[in-house]
């Protein structure tokens, strides 16, 4: 099986980097954006980016797909696909989006692959194996910085905002620092290379969330069981940290995740 893995790993950092460049060129020639709710859009780049995964993992491998755009089924062997994930992000022409790709193999993350093509940031983990940053292994914080620790916050609308305000006021009552960049990948890759000491959402889903999961894992951090409470099909509470930090933000969220909500099922 491990080649099988070391064949998918390989295959998924080949898919990143076109997918990528697939997006980031056409970032020149954006058609009309197509607004899913007042915060969340879908462009034509992210039907091209994932067209073009499920293809190449329809002719490759035959596994199953579960992808942001165009929905998909649990299975044994299954691709988890965010074509862009930070999608507001491209459209306003920032670097802070990504393309991310996770395998899951018998309900385990096996490979999580993140490539953010504007700022050439490409993150790699295999379980088991370590966590990479444009092929460097790369480690949680430790909060070696000795600061305050920073903790990037996401949100959507599917939570309600006055429970993202009671955690925000819960960190800074904790003496932590918060950020929301935009792309729920991208936070958790930076979790797993120190540039963030952790990651809250109350509820995300799992394309946006796997492969960083892994990474955080792999770098050596803490998070959550994403995956229980059928995590897959329905998105789940997400929390990833340096070590220190996971109890903390555990007991800071449980009685909020569950808040009212809208989460998103899957199609298919
Ligand atoms: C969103 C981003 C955002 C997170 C949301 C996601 P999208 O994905 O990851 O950071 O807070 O929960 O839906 O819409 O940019 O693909
Ligand atoms: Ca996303």
């Amino acid at each position: 099986m491990m080649d099988s893995l070391d064949a998918r790993r390989g295959f998924a950092v080949d898919v990143a980097l076109r997918a990528g460049a697939l997006a980031l060129g056409m970032h020149r020639t954006l058609a009309p954006i197509e607004a899913k709710s007042a915060i969340d859009f879908c462009t034509e780049a992210d039907r091209a980016v994932e067209q073009l995964v499920r293809q190449e993992i329809a002719e490759r491998f035959g596994d199953a797909v579960i992808g942001e755009e165009y929905g998909g089924k649990a299975a044994n062997r299954v691709w988890v696909v965010d074509p862009i994930d930070g999608t507001a992000g491209y459209i306003h022409g920032t670097k802070r989006w990504c393309v991310s790709l996770a395998y899951v193999w018998r309900g385990e993350i096996e490979i999580g692959v993140i490539y953010a093509p504007a700022d050439d940031r490409l993150f790699v983990a295999q379980r088991g194996r370590g966590a990479t940053l444009n092929g460097r292994p790369i480690q949680v914080s430790g909060l070696r910085h000795g600061a305050a620790p920073v903790i990037e916050l996401g949100w959507s609308e599917r939570r309600p905002l006055s429970a993202y305000c009671t955690l925000l006021q819960r960190l800074t009552d904790a003496g932590f620092e918060f950020r929301r960049h935009g792309s729920g990948a991208l936070g958790l890759a930076e979790v797993a290379c120190g540039l963030n000491d952790g990651y809250a959402e109350l509820h995300i889903n799992a394309w946006d969330a796997l492969a960083g999961l892994l990474l955080v894992r792999e770098a050596g951090g803490w998070t959550n069981d994403f995956l229980a409470d059928d995590g897959l099909r329905h998105g789940n509470l997400l929390l990833a940290a340096t070590p220190a930090l996971g109890d903390r933000l555990a007991a800071m969220t449980q009685d909020l995740h569950q808040a009212a909500g809208q989460p998103a099922a899957l199609a298919g």
